[in-house]
């Protein structure tokens, strides 16, 4: 491996400053430099990635056991190894077995919970099961993290497709979340879902006792209106829920990876069991082709490869993900969770000190809107961020179809900028035709340089169906597996988020005035004492 990077570290300074826009000057490049996976086309010709490039970072890949440990993953080895647990996310979304943990084929089970999902999905769509006010018109899930991201990034990315009750999301633990979302709801006619693969997270906890006073106040039994989503289910019949209304999942599924199964229950809700089957087999097309093509056909481990590039080799620090689409506008927020809660780890599966960068920062915001904000910073600021554009070739709407067009065109615009640039050349040239001159247009002209060669990559796609967005979360979920792999990172805990956990609990006695703070620390102290008035 070290001989791999250092090659690569090479290669990079050797292609530094290099023109994105000459390599094209070769006809072929952006067939070469781009893959499809039927009718879904990833581009990263508009990177510094030439032949020798990918070459080496295919033997990278190759090198870091990518094929093997992805197998291991398929098959239900327990890869999660500071939690001794499998990973079988894949499992949720398959179709048939044997995929064994322990020995046991965890099908059925999957299969059975799905079933009874989309019964229950089927009842509450159609009225059949009903609120003490009569059929549901509206769901609220109460969950954080992964249970909430993922759904709520989903259920809002497939709005075209809604057609049963109103599905809301609550997550902070901030009041004002879940009282601006309760507050126009009639508790009658509202069904909670709590979703919480612990079950002991204390936003999602105090969340949801928070409703269920809400709802006491107005309906005799309101643990009847309530669902819990948890592999913890002995916790969720100690809250009052009805185990007939508890669907649960097992510990090999993180968090993070959760939304294919029970914790997809709101979105199965907003769209029907029909659409939220669509998402998982295209999650399953994503999944097989990633099982079986080889490295270099194979989308998630080259988006994988070119996110290495950016961030290890060549020492980029963030990546931005920029989907040209409203309805995608909870992606960032999503990816956000599962590559920096994966993969940013200073120790390596071996308990070694990491000796490379971790995943890198993950940041976005749905186009156009963005390119209103830090579009500035991303085309002359002077940091280079390489960004991730996401796009469809149609929307939705189609007497709309104006808006669309639109919209495509600012999203190849802004690649084809980033890569261009403007010389100073054009700049005076520009300036020269406004009538400036001298050491006037001189100054000005310099402000209206960008340097270009600023490295992007074009995720395009006929339009974002169910099917077609399970295979984009799955291209996603894979490429952050295979950066572990090569970072020799275990990407399925997440150690990182037990300290503030701690000392919040901690914390709170503090305010509440039934502990005096001993042991802490000045500046926390004296925030404290502000926070209590006292300051
Ligand atoms: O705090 C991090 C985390 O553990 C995430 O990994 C997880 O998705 C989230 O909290 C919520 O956890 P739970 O589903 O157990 O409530």
């Amino acid at each position: 491996m070290d001989a791999i990077w250092n090659d690569l570290k090479a290669l990079a300074e050797g292609v530094e400053g290099r023109s994105l826009v000459s390599l094209f000057e070769d006809d072929s490049r952006a067939a070469r430099f781009s893959r499809r996976l039927d009718d879904m086309l990833f581009d990263f010709s508009k990177t510094q990635i030439d032949d020798a490039v990918l070459s080496r970072l295919i033997d990278l890949a190759r090198a870091a056991g990518v094929e093997a440990r992805r197998e291991a993953m398929f098959s239900g080895a327990k890869i999660n190894e500071t939690e001794g647990r499998a990973v079988l996310h894949t499992a949720l979304r398959a179709e048939s077995g044997p995929i064994r943990v322990d020995g046991q084929d965890v099908m059925p089970g999957v299969l059975e919970t799905r079933a009874r999902m989309a019964a229950f999905a089927d009842k509450i769509r159609a009225g059949e099961i009903k609120g003490a006010g009569g059929r549901y018109s509206d769901v609220v899930n109460i969950g954080i993290g992964g249970s909430d991201l993922g759904p709520a990034m989903a259920t809002l990315a497939l709005a075209p497709w809604h057609d049963g009750p109103r599905v809301h999301y609550v997550s902070n633990v901030d009041g004002a979340h879940i009282h601006d979302v309760l507050k126009g709801l009639d508790p009658a006619r509202t069904l909670v879902i709590v979703a919480s693969k612990t079950f002991t997270t204390i936003e999602t906890m105090t969340n949801a006792q928070t409703a269920r006073d809400w709802m006491g106040r107005a309906v005799a039994d309101p643990a009847k209106q309530f669902v819990a989503l948890s592999s913890a289910v002995d916790l969720t019949s100690a809250f009052g829920i009805d185990p007939e209304r508890v669907f649960g999942f097992e510990d090999w599924v993180g968090g993070r990876y959760s939304l294919w199964g029970p914790i997809g229950l709101g979105l199965m809700l907003a769209v029907g069991p029909e659409r939220f089957g669509e998402f998982l087999q295209g999650a399953r097309e994503m999944d097989d082709h990633f099982r079986a093509a080889e490295l270099d056909e194979n989308l998630p481990v080259l988006l994988a490869l070119v996110g290495i590039w950016h961030a290890q080799v060549q020492g980029h620090a963030t990546r931005a993900v920029l989907p040209y689409d409203q309805r995608l506008s909870r992606l960032p927020a999503y990816l956000q969770q599962l590559e920096m809660e994966s993969n940013g780890k200073r120790v390596a599966m071996d308990g070694r000190d990491l000796a490379l960068p971790s995943g890198p920062v993950v940041w976005g915001e749905p186009g156009t809107n963005g390119q209103h904000a830090f579009y500035q910073l991303i085309h002359q600021g002077t940091r280079v961020v390489p960004c991730e554009f996401l796009v469809a070739a149609e929307g939705h709407e189609p007497e709309l179809a104006h808006h669309h067009r639109l919209l495509v065109a600012n999203c190849l615009a802004q690649s084809e900028a980033l890569m261009r640039g403007r010389s100073l050349a054009e700049a005076r040239a520009i300036m020269a035709a406004k009538g400036l001159e001298g050491a006037e247009l001189e100054r000005q002209a310099r402000h209206r340089v960008f340097p270009g060669n600023r490295p992007s990559t074009t995720l395009i796609y006929p339009k974002l169906t169910p099917a077609m967005l399970g295979r984009i979360i799955a291209l996603y979920e894979h490429r952050v597996f295979v950066e572990g792999v090569i970072l020799g990172i275990n990407s399925f805990d997440q150690w990182g988020v037990e300290l503030g956990k701690e000392l919040a609990k901690s914390l709170e006695p503090v305010l509440s005035g039934a502990s005096d703070g001993r042991g802490k620390d000045g500046s926390t102290l004296a925030l404290v004492a502000f926070a209590r008035g006292e300051g």
